[in-house]
């Protein structure tokens, strides 16, 4: 039904307000409001596309087409065969969400080329013009002259303006987990950064000049622009190598073991390259364009689907209390071939009690452990290949208890298969891993890929492991599983596809405040403008031991204030959110952790009320099916005040706002754990003045006032 409405509208639209020029003229433009897209061929034949923004050029005249393993010209000498169009102006509701319901508005132009040389091969590129951006794919339809083919590099460039402010970071095959570097375009050189990235456990990145995608950008006349892809899927994820005199992005797609990019078999598409942009960065944090360039689910029940938050046997392997590992390499076995327990395993029966019990107490959802499974004595680094069991518990980790147990006090248990790159065992493995999950009731895995890929040869980005993560996502959701993916390529919208694949990593994560130097306090404020363009990310938040937390380095320190750790879980959009500290370090601050208990994790709407990559973040989101609402307000090194008119409050209605602000003297970097708790009364006129220190942030939660409320508490006034 949705889907006749979407062509009737779609027609009827066309109809009316013929947007796109008459098919042979040359350009071809597409508008939708401030945003204007030209198609041309150029005179060797080569597709050619440009980008504006309010009159203003964003992507000047820029190249599509490809290398083809038996063509490497397969970007020029082609004709226009016809151009087709329509609008679409269509909403539909996401599983879980930022906002409740998505509006998907296109004006969509389809250009249908043929090479003029033989043997007069068929290429189409389609181009979505939305409010904000400009999507493009290229088709390959199914014809007699090409049927299986490999790309051997796609030649699409964006050909910018300017030398613009650039937030980065390298091209790397195999990871997303260095910081981000604030260059000029004419800057960018990843060498150094690469070399000492000795915290990323695998890296590689041959291109000096190639950045990852989503790369965000500022021009000096206030255009923000954000270039990333949607619907990656049987294909390698794009890098952009920047020719840095010319401003000039290529697209640098991952290779596979032997240097090829993409192998294919006609009919097939590429994603969508996506350019979004604004004079406003918070419009940006808006935009649900990549979502919308995604496929909607075919998954038909969809109830089992469930966002959570979850504490875990986790924070203490990372901080050197306890380990993943039962007993210790190389002796770990005695004479019989039994393991050695070292005494340190985390995943024990009784250990993992404590959090279930924790979680109970506190209503937290979910209780993830790690370690609970052989392999862990000599997983890392050897490049082997079956490194652990799917479902071989250790001798001390009781799975059948801890079942009852979990189950009795209403706790989700979350499966954890850490695969140490070896996705050819994991696929092995599959079926019985998830059937284990499903005898033993853990609705919910965390994977992970740390470590060389094995198929040898192969990368995290690359084509076959694109589809392996695709793989894993199809069999949990057969299975009713939901997955959390550490260390896969960085999303690009899937999560419309398959609602199951919850969050996914593919970034720098609070946890390398553990185990490296960590990330200076502006990181948090450039990741929603980069890795969190395509999709949630498990950021484990909510640390409130702020120093000395690290065994193994005791002057180890969080780069924010406790009160910012708090705004995470509103400004970093999951709806799967880590507690990621220790249960004893919760029960010492109750009043602060009142806020994780409260905070939602699935949204009916989100106003981004203020934003500036780099600098700041402030966002507002209503929870699910109630009339409560969150603000996260963060700051990088700099202290600042965050204004936050509450008029997205119900008219009339009078609330009560908790304040989880930074405290007297709070700095990250010499009190971070200094914070006060204030209570208002507030309505939709109140103007919320949020006082950020250096490093720091403020939380809010925002709830009708009942009606002794309204006597006993103070209506909040303007300092
Ligand atoms: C890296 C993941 O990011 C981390 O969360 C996990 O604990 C380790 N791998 C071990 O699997
Ligand atoms: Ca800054």
């Amino acid at each position: 039904m949705k889907f006749l409405k979407t062509i009737l509208c779609g027609l009827f639209v066309a109809a009316l307000v013929p947007r796109v020029n008459a098919q042979s003229a040359n350009p071809v433009e597409v508008t939708m409001n401030k945003v204007k897209l030209s198609f041309t061929l150029d005179a060797a034949g080569t597709p050619q596309y440009n980008v504006q923004y309010d009159q203003r050029t964003v992507v000047a005249p820029s190249r599509l087409g490809f290398a083809l393993a038996d063509d490497s010209t397969f970007y020029k000498d082609f004709e226009v065969l016809k151009t087709s169009s329509r609008s679409v102006n269509d909403s539909w509701q996401p599983v879980w969400g930022e906002v409740k319901s998505i509006r998907d508005q296109f004006e969509e132009l389809t250009v249908s080329l043929r090479q003029r040389k033989a043997p007069g091969r068929l290429l189409n590129i389609v181009f979505r013009v939305f409010e904000e951006g400009v999507g493009f794919r290229y088709e390959f339809p199914l014809q007699p002259n090409l049927k299986y083919f490999v790309v051997t590099d796609e030649l699409t460039q964006f050909r910018l303006t300017g030398d613009h402010k650039t937030f980065w970071i390298p091209g790397d095959y195999d990871t997303n987990e260095y910081l981000y570097t604030t260059s000029k375009l004419s800057e960018i050189d990843n060498t150094d950064m690469v070399k000492t990235s000795t915290d990323i456990a695998v890296r590689t990145a041959p291109d000096p000049y190639a950045v990852q995608t989503p790369l965000m950008m500022k021009s000096t006349e206030g255009l923000y622009i954000n270039i990333h892809e949607a619907a990656l899927s049987n294909y390698p994820a794009m890098q952009l190598h920047v020719d840095r005199a010319g401003y000039t992005l290529t697209s640098s797609l991952v290779p596979d073991a032997f240097g090829n990019k993409a192998y294919l078999h006609a009919p097939a598409q590429t994603p969508w390259r996506t350019v979004i942009v604004s004079n406003k960065a918070a419009d940006l944090l808006a935009s649900k364009m990549i979502l919308n360039l995604n496929e909607p689910t075919s998954l038909t029940n969809t109830s089992w689907i469930k966002p959570m938050k979850f504490v875990g046997v986790w924070w203490e392997m990372q901080t050197g209390k306890a380990t993943w590992n039962y007993s210790n390499f190389p002796d770990s076995m005695d004479a019989r071939g039994n393991l050695i327990p070292n005494g340190t395993h985390g995943a024990n029966t009784a250990n993992v009690k404590r959090y279930i019990d924790f979680a109970a107490q506190h209503g937290i959802g979910g209780v993830l452990v790690e370690g609970w499974n052989k392999g862990w004595e000599d997983w890392f680094g050897n490049w082997k290949e079956n490194v652990f069991s799917f479902t071989t518990p250790y001798p001390d980790f009781d799975v059948r208890e801890i079942t009852r147990y979990a189950a009795s006090k209403g706790v989700t248990m979350i499966m954890h298969n850490e695969t140490s790159g070896s996705a050819t065992d994991y696929e092995r493995q599959l079926d019985t891993a998830y059937r284990f999950m499903n005898q033993f009731g853990y609705p919910s895995v965390k994977t992970g890929y740390v470590g060389k890929i094995i198929p040898r040869g192969e990368h995290h980005d690359g084509q076959w492991m694109v589809n392996h993560y695709e793989r894993v996502a199809r069999k949990a959701a057969g299975h009713q599983v939901t997955i959390d993916v550490h260390e896969p390529m960085r999303p690009t919208g899937q999560h419309r596809t398959w609602p199951n694949w919850m969050a996914s990593e593919a970034g720098r994560g609070n946890e390398y405040n553990a185990f490296s130097v960590g990330s200076p306090p502006e990181h948090e404020t450039i990741l929603p403008f980069t890795r969190l363009m395509g999709g949630p990310m498990d950021y484990t938040p909510g640390i409130f031991k702020m120093k000395g937390y690290a065994s193994y380095a005791p002057d180890r320190q969080m780069h924010t204030t406790l009160a910012k750790q708090l705004a995470l879980y509103v400004t970093i959009y999951s709806p799967l959110q880590m507690a990621a500290d220790l249960p004893e370090n919760y029960s010492a601050k109750p009043d602060a952790f009142q806020f994780i208990k409260d905070v939602a994790v699935d949204w009916d709407d989100t106003r981004i009320i203020e934003a500036e990559p780099g600098d700041y973040v402030t966002i507002a989101r209503k929870e699910k099916g109630k009339a409560n609402w969150f603000i996260g307000a963060i700051t990088d090194e700099n202290s600042r005040t965050a204004t936050v008119p509450l008029s997205f409050l119900e008219k009339g209605q009078v609330y009560v706002a908790v304040i989880y602000g930074d405290g007297p003297g709070a700095d990250w970097k010499t009190n971070p754990e200094s914070y006060k708790i204030e209570t208002f009364l507030v309505d939709g006129n109140s103007n919320l003045k949020l006082k950020l220190a250096p490093g720091g942030g403020a939380a809010v939660h925002v709830r009708p006032a009942a009606a002794q409320e309204l006597k006993q508490l103070k209506k909040y006034n303007l300092k």
